[in-house]
C-alpha cells in the first residue's frame, strides 16, 4: 500500500504521514528533507542559492541517508529548501529516488508537495492535509520555539504565506490537491484527531479496494 500525504507548511502532514507509517507498519519518507538536503548542501559548498548548476550537482550527490534533521529543521532551510525546490532540473534529479523508496515491497508512505500529483500518482491512498495559515503560524512558532529559534509569530506568518505562493505558483510539480485526494482540514484538529481522521481515510480506502 502506498499512502502519499500532501500539503503546505506545517499542515501537520509529516506527523500525520509517521503515525500512520507506524500504525500500518510501512517504511515513511519526508521528501521536505530532500529539498531541505539540497539547499544545505549548496550553502555549505559556499555557493549561492539560486546557481541552477549547483543545486542540481547538490541534489545529484545526495543520499537518503545523507539527513542531519538537526540542521535541515530550522525555519532558514525550509525558505531555502523552497527556492531550490522550485526549479525544475532539482527537481528531475530527485524524482527516481522517491520513486525508489515508494517502489519498496509493501509499499510506504511518503508526504510532501507533490507525491500524490507526480511522484505516486498511482497511490492507493491520497490525502491533502490542510489548515488556515493563522493556525499553522502558530503551530510551526511553537515548534521552533521548541528548537530554540526564538522567531516572532508574525515572522512565522509571513514566512509561511511566502512560501505558500512559491510552492503553489511554480511551474514545475505546484502545490495542489490531486483530483483523487481526500482533503483533511486540521485547523481544529489536535494530533490524535488528526490522525484518527486520517487513519479512517486510509482504511475506507483500504475496504473499497477489496
Ligand atoms: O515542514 P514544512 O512543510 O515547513 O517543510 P518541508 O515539507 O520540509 O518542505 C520544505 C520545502 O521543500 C517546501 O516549502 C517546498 O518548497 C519543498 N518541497 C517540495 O517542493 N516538494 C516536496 N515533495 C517536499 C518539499
Amino acid at each position: 500500500m502506498i499512502i502519499a500525504i500532501d500539503g503546505p507548511a506545517a499542515s501537520g502532514k509529516g506527523t500525520i504521514a509517521r503515525r500512520l507509517a507506524a500504525h500500518f507498519g510501512l517504511p515513511h519518507l519526508d521528501t521536505g528533507l530532500i529539498y531541505r538536503a539540497t539547499a544545505r548542501t549548496v550553502l555549505d559548498w559556499g555557493d549561492r542559492l539560486d546557481d541552477i548548476q549547483r543545486a542540481v550537482a547538490a541534489a545529484r550527490g545526495l543520499a537518503l541517508t545523507d539527513f542531519d534533521e538537526e540542521r535541515l529543521r530550522g525555519a532558514q532551510m525550509g525558505e531555502a529548501a523552497s527556492v531550490v525546490a522550485a526549479m525544475p532540473q532539482v527537481r528531475a534529479e530527485l524524482i527516481d529516488l522517491q520513486k525508489r523508496f515508494a517502489a519498496r515491497p509493501g509499499g510506504a508512505v511518503l508526504d510532501g508537495r507533490d507525491i500524490g500529483t507526480v511522484v505516486c500518482p498511482q497511490a492507493d491512498v491520497k490525502i491533502f492535509v490542510t489548515a488556515s495559515p493563522e493556525v499553522r503560524a502558530q503551530r510551526r512558532a511553537l515548534e521552533l520555539h521548541g528548537r530554540g529559534e526564538r522567531t516572532a509569530y508574525e515572522d512565522v506568518l509571513a514566512d509561511i504565506r511566502r512560501r505558500d505562493e512559491r510552492d503553489s505558483h511554480r511551474s514545475t510539480a505546484p502545490l495542489k490537491q490531486a483530483a483523487d485526494a481526500v482533503l483533511l482540514d486540521t485547523s481544529d484538529l489536535d494530533i490524535e484527531g488528526a490522525f484518527a481522521a486520517a487513519r479512517a481515510i486510509v482504511e475506507e480506502r483500504r475496504a473499497l479496494a477489496k
